[in-house]
């Protein structure tokens, strides 16, 4: 259905969250061209069941693929959990299975062996996430001495997208899960944001950890994880363009996304608005 042309790297969110992961690509990737599509219109995914969640990010995965991305990166960890798989086993074969579609989940699950000393890690995502156990799963087969404990943050994806992430109300929020997942497990010393909008909240998770805490976000070690990943794979590395262009597409306002992207990347964006369905 789809032919093997070349193309930019296409990343996909349900909202502004993967703008945290494409920063962080681009700064160690700069030389390839980038697609980024936000379905802020339908955003959050966190709360929406798993056969919600495979048909909108199919739908998104399909349209950064109409625009000719080679490979897509799924920048959404609700995603990664509860469509990556499908769309791998069902639907790329019948697309082209020269493409590619990658998760977040996977290249962080390998970073954490590295890092926890007391092997207790916590996760914290939002309730599609946890409930998928996809964390726990992908640890287990890595490193099966690890004990895991998810604590589900369903505010903190409304209290980014509005903004709000560095407001005095964000405290409550950010201090309550914060609790809820140290009381479950205090001997965690290690915990990964399993979100993509969480590192904005970075500064106000610190701030009700304890210091022996290590927090990990994802930008870097799915940068890390891509680089190796386009050096193992040249076939697919050469369909890659390499003009250092990025564009923005929005399923919401372009107003909006333009403003919000400005707060995420620091930079003034062009953004396209586009519909995913009919
Ligand atoms: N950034 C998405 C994630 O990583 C947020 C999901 C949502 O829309 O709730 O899980």
């Amino acid at each position: 259905m789809f032919p093997d042309t070349a193309g930019p790297i296409g990343l996909f969110d349900s909202g502004y969250g993967g703008l945290t992961i494409l920063e962080k690509i681009r700064a160690l990737l700069p030389q390839y061209d980038y697609i980024y599509l936000g379905d802020n219109a339908r955003t959050p995914y966190g709360t929406r069941s798993f056969d919600v969640v495979y048909e909108f990010t199919k739908q998104s995965t399909e349209k950064l693929f109409s625009l000719g991305c080679p490979l897509v990166i799924l920048a959404c960890n609700t995603a990664s959990a509860k469509a990556l798989k499908s769309i791998q086993q069902k639907d790329l074969p019948n697309w082209n299975p020269n493409r590619r579609v990658l998760g977040v989940i996977r290249p962080t699950t390998e970073k954490v062996g590295e890092i926890t000393k007391t092997r207790h890690v916590g996760v914290l995502g939002t309730v599609g996430t946890i409930q998928s156990e996809s964390y726990p799963i992908e640890i287990q087969k890595l490193f099966p001495d690890i004990i895991v404990t998810g604590q589900a943050c369903p505010l903190w994806v409304p209290l980014v997208e509005n903004e709000e992430f560095a407001s005095d109300g964000a405290d409550y929020f950010v201090k309550k899960y914060i609790d809820q997942l140290l009381n479950n497990d205090p001997l965690i010393d290690t915990i990964i944001l399993g979100c993509t909008h969480y590192p904005l909240l970075l500064q106000k998770i610190q701030k009700y950890l304890p210091p022996h805490i290590q927090v990990i976000a994802q930008g870097n070690i799915v940068a890390d994880s891509l680089k190796e990943y386009l050096q193992r794979h040249s076939f697919l590395e050469n369909l890659l363009t390499k003009g250092g262009s990025c564009r923005f597409y929005t399923t919401e306002s372009v107003e909006k996304f333009k403003h919000s992207a400005s707060i995420f990347l620091h930079q003034e964006v062009d953004v396209t608005h586009t519909q995913l369905h009919l």
